[in-house]
Order: C-alpha cells, then structure tokens, then sequence
C-alpha cells in the first residue's frame, strides 16, 4: 500500500514587538491600584502574594479596603516553588469565575513573581501580568525580562516559560521591611550586573557601600534605576536567551548548585556570590585573568556580609551531579560566562557562554571549600 505523505506550511504572522513601563520610585505603593484599575479597566485583576507580604502589611498598603480576588502563597520562599502552587493558582482563578479578560497582579519578592508570571502564562493558554517586586532580588532581576517558572523536584526552573509583564512597578521604600539577610544577599544581582556590564556601577556600589547597608533611599532608586537599565539593554537583544542574555547567568551556574545542594538554606544571592568567586577561579585558571578583579568582587561581597567560601557540608560530588542536570547543559556539562574584566563580559567568537573542562571545575571548588 503506497503511503500518501502531503504537506502544508503554516504561516503565523510574526509576533508584534512589545514594550513594557518599568516604573521606579518611593512610597507609590499606597497610589498604585487606582492607577492599575485605570490603565486595564476591562481587566478582572486577581493578585497573587505570600504570606510575608501580609504580615509586612504591603497588600494592606496597595489594596486600602478594597476586596479584590487573591491567593496568598504559604509558607512564603523556594519551598513553595513547585507546580502544585501553580495549580492552586489557577484553580483559585477558576473558582472566582475568572477568564481570559484577567490580570494577574503579582506582589512579592522573585518566588511570588516567578510563580505569579508561570500561572498567568498558562492561565486559559495566557493572560497579562504586572509584576510589583518588593525585594532587592526581584527588583534587579526577576521582575524584568519575562523569565517565569518553578522547580521540579529534581531541578531549579524545571518548568517555565518566557512571559513579558504588562508593567513593573519598583518602589524601594517596599524594602524598608525586609529582612536584613534577605535585603543583602538580593543586592549580589546588582553587583552581577555591574560586573557583567558597568565599571562605574561596581566603583558606585564599592563608593556608597555603607550608604546601600544603611537603606539610603535616593541610593536605592538609582540602584534600582541602573539594574534595570542594564538588564533591558540585555533583554530587548536577546529576549528567549539564545545567547548575549546568558551573561545574566555569571555566577548562577555554580550558585544554582550551591544553592539546591544546601536545600536552600543558603539564600540565592549568597549562592550566586559564592558562583561569582568560582567563575574568578576558573579564569585565574584559564589565564584571562590580568588585573585584580576577583579581590574587588570578593571585598564587596564580603562587605556585603556573603559568604565566600563554599560550606564543607555540601559535598563537591553533589554539586557536580547538580551541574550536570543544570537546564542549560549542554551533552551534560554546562556553559559558563566569564569576565574579560570589571564591568565586561568575556565573549569568544561571538559566544558568551564557555566550555571549562570538568577537571579545572573541579580544582576550582576544591579551592573554594572552607
Ligand atoms: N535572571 C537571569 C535572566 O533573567 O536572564
């Protein structure tokens, strides 16, 4: 019997370019809803927070005594980073008689908007989300760029999808509240982004180091300011991460691993820190190394009270069983991005994600155990 194979090609039209308002400020919280029920006025908002965000009182500050339909993330943190949270969510949504003409509000540090963006982006194939960070992790990073998802039980981000806010909303004085360990290991992404891309925001943050501890307000706007400036220029070029968005994963290669291997007592940004030094090392031990960046890093790290040294606790056979299930491996081994100095990223024939040996990673965790 002769087999009739035929063919059609599917044309979709090319996607429209988006653009998205990221606004910084302080104490606009309390001014926000009203703005946000008149810009989507035909949109239900449903908003999605956890629980430390009501004990902050921040939902309080942004709702006033309005009622609006709403999941609370419980316990707050990465323990909840799992897809049954997502499920909930959207259940919850569904229980409210909500449709595609919603809006999902997400108001928290990087889990809450990590989970928050994942449900609106599957919600009924899809609906907006505005992100309102409140964290210093969430401020610098994970509220811009559209990158959305939770764990698996085996791996970090295991499912996920690329899903652009409508808006983000960045007011420092949210930061007032939070915990002091917290606030500081979240600045680790504003020193990844200026040594990936800006000498003058690294010699900023060394200059004003005690005025950043200290929660220096029209510090922290320029902060805010400068993060995202550098991680839109990244994002509007490469948006699905096929290359120049890797440099965003400087230090996350390693501290991913850290940080799954610690079961996440360690916080993100001390992992990515402790990434930072590890990726010093294997330049020293490539030979890119010609000035003394990796001391710089690691005194600001430092001031910034991170841990440097990898805990004896962890064991380096984890860390490398982690680095081979990383979702980014390629033939099970990641890619990682280097410095080519403070403030500039290390690109090869136009990559910048590198292949290092599993020895010279190797040797290089060795140097790093306490
Ligand atoms: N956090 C890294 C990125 O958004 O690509």
């Amino acid at each position: 019997m002769s087999q009739n194979i035929r063919k059609l090609d599917v044309k979709v039209p090319a996607v429209a370019e988006s653009a998205y308002a990221i606004t910084i400020g302080r104490g606009m919280l309390g001014r926000l809803w009203g703005q946000i029920r008149d810009r989507w006025p035909a949109l239900n908002p449903f908003i999605v927070t956890d629980a430390e965000l009501v004990k902050a009182g921040h939902l309080k500050t942004l709702l006033g005594n309005e009622s609006v339909p709403s999941f609370v993330i419980e316990p707050a943190g990465e323990v909840s980073k799992h897809i049954q949270t997502v499920v909930a969510i959207v259940e919850e949504m569904e229980k409210n008689i909500l449709g595609r003409d919603s809006i999902v509000v997400s108001l928290g540090g990087g889990t809450v908007g990590d989970i928050a963006g994942f449900a609106a982006a599957i919600f009924k194939r899809g609906v907006p989300v505005i992100q309102i960070p409140t964290t210093t992790v969430s401020q610098a990073d994970s509220s811009v760029g559209g990158k959305t998802g939770v764990d698996s039980s085996v791996s970090k981000n295991a499912f996920g999808a690329f899903w652009q806010p409508e808006a983000v909303y960045i007011d420092v004085e949210t930061l007032m509240t939070l915990d002091d360990r917290q606030y500081r290991a979240g600045l680790v992404e504003s020193v990844k982004h200026a040594a990936i891309r800006d000498k003058d925001y690294f010699e900023f943050f060394e200059t004003n180091i005690n005025a950043i501890l200290d929660k220096d307000m029209a510090v922290l706007e320029k902060i805010a300011y400068t993060n995202c400036r550098i991680k839109a220029e990244v994002v509007a070029e490469d948006p699905t991460e096929k290359n120049l968005r890797r440099i965003l994963n400087y230090g996350h290669t390693i501290g991913h691993a850290v940080e799954s291997a610690s079961g996440f007592e360690l916080l993100h940004g001390e992992s990515v820190g402790i990434g930072m030094i590890a990726a010093g090392k294997i330049e020293q031990r490539l030979g890119l190394v010609a000035d003394n960046r990796l001391e710089r890093i690691k005194e600001l790290l430092l001031k910034l009270g991170m841990p440097t040294t990898i805990p004896t606790a962890l064991d380096k056979q984890r860390l490398i069983e982690l680095l081979r299930k990383d979702k980014k491996a390629v033939g099970s081994w990641p890619r990682f991005i280097l410095l080519e100095s403070l403030g500039t990223t290390f690109c090869k024939e136009g990559q910048w994600a590198h292949e290092v040996s599993q020895d010279t990673v190797e040797k290089c965790l060795d140097e790093l155990y306490e």
